[in-house]
């Protein structure tokens, strides 16, 4: 009897919403001084952000936009309240816990690009790989295959003082992105930057999230909010606006997630095929059975 068992699609296959949560702040405080000096940078922060956002952090001078991108990017703790990435309460762990999960996770791009002068700019985006067991030949090439991805290829060994503020910008993003985190976290990555290599700059930044990553981008520059997915206005260390301009469903996936779910498909369906018993070969006559196998293989 022809017998077919369909493969029981596991919950598992249908990603629940809440696994897309990349990170979670909640009443997250952080204070300055004590007494007449006190000042609250954050107060009481809630925020959840999914994976493939792209988010842009406004707000007046002062609001705390810095000091949440430092929290995020574990380059400082909150005074009180919880921070949870990828399901892990972070904020009460080990400062070199912290430092690894930076080194994997995070990229940075600073306003003042924060390239260091005396080394060429193949060893600039190479940094952030020094954490990563690859051998030295190994971290250059990968910093070569970034700068090349940014059309700098031709000046690995220029150093930064003999490139355009643009030029820098886009090796910062190179040094961001060589270790390919999950996370860029950019503090007004085009301030200091003319209209032109802004845009290049931003061009790049959309490519970035639309291979999946997340980015949160803070910038005084409203015409740049066209590029995002989500747009927090901040007032006082708190969240005064947030408007999301794209559903959550219609996110960017991260690639390797595509290339998981691409492989799974394939195992599903090797599976429901093996599941599918064929028919017996015909026993009546071996040697003629015999002869058609011989066909088939041929
Ligand atoms: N190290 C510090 N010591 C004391 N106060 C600080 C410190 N760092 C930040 N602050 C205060 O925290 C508040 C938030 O600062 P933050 O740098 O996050 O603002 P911002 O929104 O990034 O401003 P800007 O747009 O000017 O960059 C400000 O009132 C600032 O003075
Ligand atoms: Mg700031």
């Amino acid at each position: 009897m022809k017998q077919i068992i369909l493969p029981v699609l596991s919950a598992k296959s249908r990603k629940p919403m809440s696994e897309n949560i990349l990170i979670e702040l909640k009443g997250l405080t952080k204070r300055y001084g004590y007494g007449d000096t006190e000042t609250f940078a954050l107060k009481d922060f809630d925020l959840e952000i999914r994976r493939g956002e792209f988010i842009m952090i406004m707000g007046p001078s002062g609001c705390g936009k810095t000091t949440l991108l430092d929290i995020i990017g574990l380059l400082d703790r909150a005074t009180r309240g919880e921070y949870i990435l990828n399901g892990e309460d972070v904020a009460g762990i080990s400062a070199r816990r912290q430092a690894k999960l930076r080194a994997k996770k995070i990229g940075f791009v600073f306003q003042n690009f924060n390239l260091i002068e005396d080394l060429p700019i193949i060893e600039n985006v190479a940094l952030p790989l020094v954490y990563t067991g690859y051998t030295k030949t190994s971290r250059l090439k990968q910093a070569s295959r970034a700068l090349a991805r940014f059309h700098l290829q031709e000046r690995e060994y220029y150093y930064p003082y003999q490139l355009s503020g643009g030029q820098q910008q886009r090796v910062a993003i190179a040094r961001a992105i060589v270790g390919s985190p999950e996370i860029i976290l950019a503090d007004e990555p085009t301030g200091n930057l003319d209209s032109h290599s802004s845009h290049i700059v931003m061009e790049e930044l959309k490519n970035i999230h639309e291979e999946g990553n997340t980015i949160i981008m803070v910038t005084h520059n409203p015409a740049l909010t066209v590029y995002a997915t989500r747009v927090i206005n901040m007032l006082d260390g708190q969240i005064d606006t947030d408007v999301k301009t794209v559903a959550d469903a219609n996110l960017p996936q991260p690639i390797s997630v595509k290339i998981k779910r691409k492989k799974k498909k394939a195992a599903e369906k090797a599976a429901l095929e093996a599941a599918i018993e064929l028919p017996e070969p015909s026993t009546k006559n071996p040697t003629k059975s015999k002869k058609a196998e011989s066909r088939r293989k041929k």
